[in-house]
């Protein structure tokens, strides 16, 4: 098993180089650490198709990078890619389709819900690497990436109104320079912990979200040089 656990890692590996550091190949480590230390705290859990779903859930963020016209769901085109590389790996069709399960319901956006408890803690430490400490840094990177703000002054009410789809805190952005870390925390990355499935991912949200909140609380004080 190893030896397709090291296939798999220099498949995907290649794939997601050249992706910006918000969504590296680090990403895809700390996921599947995360998986694992989830995973001691559930029973049943298959940890085969956990660890090769976590290894292949962003297999396809190129395609959706790159395509502009927004038709492009890495998740569905992520679970299509797996079902092919883990053919020619061998795995058997129930395996394969627990593994496309797991990535295709991985989105935070996605309609697809885990049904699994290997999909729901993929889910959950997917949405983990979002916060704490490594989320206000991928945060951060996503800003710079598109040309975004470090911080936002305007009120959250007005900025969900003019800058998200169909004015839901939940809407796709319109314009991304309008957005910055502060206004992703309040619309989406605090609703992160009620999202979660597992007692463990709970556990550990809460931990990263104390630190998230005295973060942005900090910033704000020195945005306004009053700290
Ligand atoms: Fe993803
Ligand atoms: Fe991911």
């Amino acid at each position: 098993m190893e030896e397709k656990y090291e296939k798999i890692k220099k498949i995907v590996e290649k794939e997601v180089q050249g992706l910006p550091p918000s969504h590296d190949f680090s990403h895809i480590m700390r996921v599947y650490n995360l998986c694992i230390t989830i995973a001691k705290h559930e029973n049943n859990v298959d940890l085969e198709v956990l660890k090769i779903a976590a290894l292949l859930h962003d297999i396809a963020r190129k395609e959706e990078d790159l395509n502009s016209s927004g038709k492009v769901d890495h998740a569905i085109l992520g679970a299509e890619r797996a079902e092919k590389i883990l053919r020619r790996l061998g795995f058997d069709k129930s395996k394969i389709s627990n593994i496309k399960h797991c990535i295709v319901s991985h989105r935070y956006r996605g309609t697809n819900k885990p049904e699994t408890i290997e999909a729901k803690i993929l889910f959950d430490a997917d949405k983990l690497d979002s916060i704490g400490a490594i989320g206000v840094a991928r945060s951060f990177c996503w800003q710079g990436e598109n040309k975004a703000q470090i911080y936002s002054k305007v009120p959250l009410k007005k900025y969900i109104k003019e800058n998200l789809a169909g004015a839901k805190s939940n809407g796709k952005i319109k314009d991304k320079s309008k957005h910055s870390a502060n206004i992703e925390f309040e619309t989406k990355l605090r609703h992160i912990p009620e999202k979660l499935y597992t007692e463990k991912a709970k556990e550990i949200a809460k931990e990263r979200m104390r630190f998230m909140e005295e973060f942005f609380e900090r910033l704000k004080k020195e945005t306004e040089g009053k700290a």
